[in-house]
Parts: C-alpha cells; structure tokens; sequence
C-alpha cells in the first residue's frame, strides 16, 4: 500500500547511540548490535518497532537478559518488542549472507570487496533499526576479518583503533560522533589500495583525504582525488561550510546500482565515477567524476549535518545538492557550458518524465516504493526550483537564506518548510506561492503574444500560465515564474525602459504570479524584437511566435552564449518539426552555423553544443505524437543537408585544432576535441568511405578520440569499423568500465538491426547481469538512446527490454525498475508503436515479484 506524507509521525522510540560489530566474511557475516533506546516521553505506552529485512536472528536480549520467544515478535520486516516503560538496552545478533545479494543493498560483495548500500532503507538488510531518517543514533563500529583477504576495514567516521586477533584475523574500530541515520552508514572491507592527500581547513582541522580502489585501479584515483580537494574548498569559499571529521575516505566499487553515495565520511562510488585516466576516460568522463564527487561531499552538509525528516523531502537533499554541484562546476568551468548539459537533460529527460505515465511533484505526497522516486524531476527540477529561488532572491540573499538553515537545522532532520522558513525569513518574502513548486507536477507552460500598435506605438506582451494536468493531478495553480526578458530596437539597442506591468518587474526580469500577465511599453519609435528566459531561468516551456529573420537577427544580438545556443535549437526544431518556414529555418540555421565555424574567436566546446541539434527526446516532447521513423529520419536529413552546406569549414576546423587537441585536460584543449569530434561525425556522415574516422581511430592518444572515432565508424557503418571494433575490445578487455563503451555504442547504432546485436551480446560472455554498469551499458542505452531499435516496427525491441526487466527484477529490482522507465511516454507513441508497447508491458503482470517493479508497472498501465 502506500505511505502518506500526511501521515508522518515522530518516532515513539529515539536510538541514542548504535553499536555495531562485524565478523565479516562474504558467505556469512554476523552483526552484533547494541541500540540504546529512549522512549518519546509524550508517547507512552508504545511498542518498539524495528526494521528488519530477512535477517536470521541468532540472539536477542534487552538490559542483559535473553528475550523469549514471548517478548519480541519477528515476522522478516519488523522486530517488535513489548513497551520495555524506559529507556533500555536492545543487543541483537544476526546472520547475513553478502555472496548471495545481487540486490547490492545492505552488505553485499563486488568482486573481492565488501561493501554497503543502505540509502534508501538498505540498513534493515544489515541489522535491526529504526530505518528512517529522523533516527539518528552516534555510532561505534568494529570490523573484524580475515586479514589477508580483507586487510582495509573502513567505516563512517575517524578511525579509533586498530589490532590483531590472533587467528589470522584483526579489528578496526570507527566513531562516528555526528547525530547521523541508518541510510548514512557504511562500511567497506578488503584488499583496497589509495591514494591521499592531507590538508588543513579554513577552520583549523588537519584532514585526511583518501580515494580507495582495487590495487590495480589506484593509479587512476588521482583526479577524484583532486576533485575531492577542489570539492570542500569550494563549500569553504562559497558556502561557508567546513568539514567536520578528521578523515574522509572514497571508494570505488565496480558493482553499483546506482552513482554514488554521501554516506558519512566513507563516500561509495559506482566505479565509473572514480577512474580516469586520459587513455581510459574521455574528456566528459573526467567533467562527470568531478561533479559526482562534488556533489556527494557536498551532501555532508546538504544531506547529512542537516538531514531529511522523511522521504518525502528527499529533493530537499538531493535537488538542493544538484543546485549546489552544479553551482561548483559552473565557478570552475564554463557557467554556459554547464547551462547547456543541464537544459539538454531537463529537456530530452526531466520535461518527459514531468509529461509521461511517472510524472510526480517534487515533493510527492504518497508513495508505495521510495526507490522509485530517484528521478530527474527529485534532482534536476528539484535543482531548477533551487535556482528559481536564487534567481529571485540573489545571491547574496540566497548565501543568508541558506546560512540561517544550515544553522537553525544543525544536527536534525528536515523539512522543506524548515528550508523555506529560513529563506522566507533571511529574504523578507512570502514563499507561499513559490512552494507550489514542489507540490504540483507537469512542466509550465508560458505562451507569450507581442502586439504592437504601429499608431501609438504602443507595445505589449500578453503571457499566459499553464501547466498540463498529470496524473492525479487534473487542476494547476500558476506558479511563480521569474521571466527574464530584453526588447532590442531596430539597431539593435536594447530598449531599457520598464514596462507598466501588472507583476512586479525590475532589471529584466517579471515576476510572474497570475494566470496572465500583460506588459506594456508606450510610445516606442517602432516593433521591436523580444528576447526571453535568459540562462533558462525559469525551467519552463516558452512558446513565442517569431519569423525566420527574427529568430536570425536574436541569434546575432543577444550577448546571453546561452541564449544564443537556444536560438539555435529553436532554429533547428522549427527546422524538424515542420513549421510553415522549416525551410528559411534550415537556411538560417546554416548560415548562422556557418558564421559560427567561421568564428575562431568562440570557444570551440560552445561551437560543438551549437553543432549538436536537438535530440531525439528533445523533439519527442515537443509533438503531441511521436512518429518515432519519421522523427529520425527528418533529424537524419537535416544533419545531412546541414553538413554538406559546411564540409570545408568542417574540414578546416578538424585540422587547425589537430595540435591543441592531442592532449592534456585543460579547458582549450578539452575544447578543442569537443568541436574536433563534432566535425569528425558530420564528415564521416557525408562520406563514410572516407579513412578519417579510421585515421583518428589509430592514432589517437587520448580515449575521448578514440571513443568519438570508434563511434562515427560504427555509427556510420564505415569499412574500418569491425576491425576497430576488435582492436577495441581486445585492447580494453580486462577494463569493465572501458568495455561498457564499446557495448554503448554497439547497442546505440541507429539501426533496428542492433537489435541482432545486443542479442548477440547478452547471448555472449560480455553479458553480466548482475553488474548493474553492464545492464545500462548494454540494455539501458538501447532502450533509451537508440530509438530505430528499441522502437522497432514489429515490437521486437519492446519486447527484449519488457523480458529482460522480468528476469532484472528477480536480480536487482532497482536496475530493473530503471529501465522500466524507458515505457514512461508510450502512450504518446503512434498506434504501430502503442499497441507493441502495451502487449510488452501487459505481458509483465503477475511476473515481477519487487515492490519497484509492480509499482512502475502499475502506474505505467493505469
Ligand atoms: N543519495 C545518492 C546520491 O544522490 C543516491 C542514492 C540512491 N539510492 C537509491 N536507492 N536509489 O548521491
Ligand atoms: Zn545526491
């Protein structure tokens, strides 16, 4: 059944303090617990209950004395234990088996190493506890093991003490001294090897930074470690905020379900978001480590000193934390840059979602699995709200706003209310109408009308609120919506008067509040020409009308990089999606990418975001249906026309950045391979014979050419490609993360007959479907990033995914539940692709056994 937000009560038993003991061993570990309970005074009379999840209990006693089987019950969930009338002492042991969970939540085993996932409610897998954020006991933990199997034995907090046992085996002793809840802990134990770098903080405290890894891994650790150090310096500078331990340890696991962990003090990383280096990382692997890592020491404070009272806030860590991430890689690199990647996520990813069968508010108000809602729309429009609040507030308001709740919730767990009441009282402003950003769902709408009366010269823009029913969700409130906006004249000066408007305006922004605003300026010389939403302030959908040579002139005048790469993705879709002037679209957006190529002076990476068209999701959100082959093939043709219009300026740019490229991960260099690249998949479209593609295959030294190289081959179906693809494979064969690439890219040739392939490849060695990199790598990419495949005309892609969910689920649900996902829009999809779609999923009723699964299923159906 569900759980309710408006059923939250504070727990009736507090855990003061948790002591743990490991006898760790992969087949069968014991966990020995001692949890100092206190009743809540204003609740007497209750029992204690504790989570439990399939653990075997082998001993359970209360103040020293043996409970009988009279004075506790244990049905495999839940631990309950007569109301004791006082504090006491519960001491617990059980037995766990890490070897046989492919769940990998609680204790399980990758590779040699033992490790814990307990976020959201893994802790109940390892031992019995009061599961739930606002619990929040100290902690002592003690690892023992065999130590030449697992000589590293890490956990949360400062190590305390170490020693031998005799017997082969030893001991290590962790505190934890911060208030902090079972989804935080973790442990780690085996052959590890680090790198590390100590460091002073701005408040005094020498720490110890370690990144940790399989032996043979450690060498490519240095970048996160560097990152790790950028990390907490920026949240000094920015942020104000310090670190509170005297160590903070990193690791780096092949098997993950998800990206990583914040877990206190001992940080757990998917592999992928660790390792790196320059012949094994491409150049937006090595951007992704940084941000993950950031934004996972980030969560100490955001997350962890001030954590959740319950899962229903969970964008209050994670969308803040997003906000603060994204905020990091926007002061160390390119703030546009960093604009585009995450409006292109909002767009093809977070705008479906917020449309399609899984839609849900930011904060939702009931649940059946909270796995379920790590979505983009907790994330990435959780951090769009944060942004909205900044852009509102500014930044100096918005760094008080969020001192004040970092003081004020200390140590506790959280609401958005407590969020909003620091803001509220750090701005003077009301943010009644701003939260309903967390309550509603569907992505708003803007449609903006520009009359002008050439008589008086009168000039107005009428804007219209709306934001589309979702489910259980039939009626919407308008929102408060921050609209940036500038009005160039005929010469292209911008028109700085302020507008009568019935909505608070300054600087060039509207504070939209109503349904329908109007903004009038009086008395101007002639039209002219509206610019809005600067840096995507506001994370809606804008329908403007303009002309062609509106869209051209905005494309030159406006100073906003974001801006004018949007210009261009609304060139290109008006371009796509068959406007009256797709074709003076496609012309202008030639030209204008024409002058761009020609542009030595641009950042070559913003020439290569402007090369990139809209994607296919993109443009999927944008029709009411979604003719999936006609979609692609006209996006096919325009990048067809598009590259043939720019061959010389793409082969001369190919060459001239040729040197810049060869290496090296700063900025221009980066850069330069982004746009290298960019011109290197245009050229080969235009001519797959041609041996470039294979030229920059062979000599490459860094992954990120080799990568683009090996792509365009496989993509573009060109001659050299199984033999690159061989040499490919054989040379990386012993590197999991390496190989995902290949398989990647094999699952994403746009083609139905990938399909063939990724058979192939699950028929293969190559497939493990126990590691969930793997499953994405190969079925992840195939159902989301290869729409000719997945899509296919007679269901078959349809019906690969929907099997393979069912035999996932039984595996791992929550990989299995992701991929699930990728059926969020089917309803939109033409009826030859809706009906395949619906037999696919139907054909799963009664065969998932997860609470993940049947969830999603159930909500994709109904
Ligand atoms: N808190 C982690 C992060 O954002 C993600 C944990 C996801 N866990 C899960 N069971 N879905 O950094
Ligand atoms: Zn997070």
């Amino acid at each position: 059944g569900f759980v309710h937000l408006a059923d939250y009560r504070a727990p009736a038993w507090r855990v003061l303090h948790a002591g743990l003991v490991f006898e760790l061993d992969p087949a069968a570990t014991t966990v020995e617990s001692v949890l100092s309970l206190e009743p809540d005074p204003a609740r007497p009379g209750q029992p204690v209950t504790l989570d439990g999840e399939g653990l075997e209990l082998l001993a359970i006693e209360l103040d020293g004395r043996a409970l009988g089987g009279d004075g506790y019950a244990y049905d495999g969930h839940q631990l309950t234990i007569l109301d004791p009338g006082r504090a006491c002492e519960l001491r617990t042991r059980v037995r766990i088996h890490p070897d046989a969970n492919t769940r990998l939540e609680g204790l399980y085993q990758s590779g040699r190493l033992l490790l814990t996932q307990c976020e959201a409610q893994g802790f109940r897998r390892i031992t019995f506890m009061a599961d739930r954020p606002d619990v929040m006991p100290r902690w002592r933990i003690t690892l023992r093991a065999a130590r030449d199997a697992f000589p590293v034995l890490l956990a949360n907090g400062n190590p305390v003490s170490s020693r031998g046992l005799g017997d082969g085996r030893h001991e290590a002793v962790w505190e934890n001294p911060h208030p902090t809840p079972a989804y935080l802990f973790a442990i780690a134990a085996g052959e590890l090897g680090r790198v590390t770098k100590t460091l002073r903080t701005a408040e005094g405290r020498e720490v110890e930074l370690n990144v940790w890894a399989e032996p043979g891994d450690v060498e490519r650790c240095r970048y996160a470690l560097g990152a790790v150090d950028r990390s907490l310096r920026w949240d000094e500078r920015r942020f104000g905020r310090g670190y509170d331990l005297d160590v903070f340890n990193v690791v780096a696991a092949q098997d993950f379900t998800m990206g990583a962990m914040e877990n206190k003090g001992l940080n757990i990383f998917n592999a992928r978001y660790i390792l790196a280096d320059e012949a094994t990382a491409t150049d937006a692997d090595f951007l992704a480590i940084e941000s993950v890592v950031a934004h996972e020491y980030l969560h100490n404070w955001s997350g962890n000193r001030v954590t959740l009272r319950d899962w229903f806030q969970l964008s209050l860590k994670e969308g803040l934390t997003v906000f603060r991430d994204t905020e990091f890689s926007s002061d160390l690199h390119s703030r546009a840059l960093k604009r585009i990647e995450v409006v292109r996520l909002l767009r093809g990813r977070q705008f479906a979602e917020d449309a399609g069968a899984l839609a849900h508010p930011v904060r939702p108000d009931r649940y059946k699995e909270i796995s379920n809602f790590y979505t983009l729309t907790i994330y990435e429009k959780g951090a769009e709200i944060i942004r909205v609040l900044h852009t509102l507030v500014g930044e100096d308001t918005f760094r008080a706003g969020m001192d004040r709740y970092f003081a004020d919730n200390d140590g506790k767990a959280a609401t958005l209310e407590d969020f909003l009441a620091a803001h509220a009282a750090a701005s003077g402003r009301d943010l009644a109408q701003f939260a309903r950003w967390y309550a509603q769902a569907g992505t708003p709408e803007l449609a903006i009308r520009a009359d002008f009366d050439a008589a008086s010269g009168d000039y107005t823009l009428t804007i219209d609120q709306h934001t589309p029913a979702t489910p259980g969700q039939p009626e919407k409130q308008p929102l408060l919506i921050p609209l940036r906006f500038a009005l160039y004249d005929a010469d292209g000066g911008e028109i700085t008067t302020p507008p009568e408007a019935d909505a608070v305006v300054r600087e060039g922004m509207a504070e939209l509040t109503a349904a329908r605003h109007v903004l009038r300026w009086r008395g101007l010389r002639g039209r002219p020409l509206p610019a809005f939403n600067h840096g995507f302030a506001a994370p809606v959908k804008l329908q403007v009308d303009y002309s062609v040579d509106e869209l051209a002139r905005l494309a030159r005048l406006e100073r906003d990089a974001f801006n004018r790469w949007d210009l261009l993705q609304r060139l290109a879709t008006d371009a796509l999606l068959g406007a009256a002037h797709a074709e003076a679209a496609t012309q202008t957006l030639s030209d204008v990418l024409a002058d761009l190529l020609e542009d030595t002076s641009a950042d070559p990476a913003f020439v290569a975001e402007c090369l990139a068209l809209p994607d296919f999701d993109t443009l999927a959100e944008q029709v009411d249906e979604v003719d999936v082959e006609a979609l692609v093939g006209r996006r096919e043709e325009l990048l067809d026309r598009l590259a043939e219009d720019q061959v010389e300026r793409l082969q001369s740019r190919y060459e001239a950045l040729a040197d810049v490229a060869a290496g090296g991960l700063d900025g221009p260099e980066m850069s330069a391979r982004a746009l290298r690249n960019a011109c290197l998949s245009w050229l080969t479209r235009l001519d797959p014979q041609a041996a470039l593609a294979e030229a920059q295959f062979a000599a490459a030294n860094t992954m990120t050419a080799r990568l683009a190289a090996l792509r365009c081959l496989l993509h573009f179906q060109a001659p050299g490609a199984e033999a690159a693809l061989a040499a490919f494979q054989q040379q990386f064969r012993h590197d999991p993360l390496v190989t995902d690439k290949w398989i990647a890219l094999v699952a994403t040739r746009p083609h139905p007959e990938a399909l063939a392939d990724v058979e192939a490849l699950m028929a293969s060695n190559w497939w493990k479907a126990t590691n969930p990199n793997r499953v994405r790598a190969l079925l992840g990419s195939f159902a989301r990033s290869n729409p000719l495949g997945f899509h296919r005309r007679d269901g078959a892609g349809y019906r690969l995914v929907a099997t393979q969910v069912a035999s996932l689920d039984a595996i791992n649900p929550q990989v299995a539940a992701r991929l699930l996902g990728a059926f969020e829009s089917w309803r939109r999809w033409t009826a030859p692709h809706r009906g395949p779609a619906r037999e696919a999923l139907a054909a799963l009723e009664g065969k998932l056994g997860s609470p993940d699964g049947r969830d999603l299923l159930e909500r994709l159906l109904g």
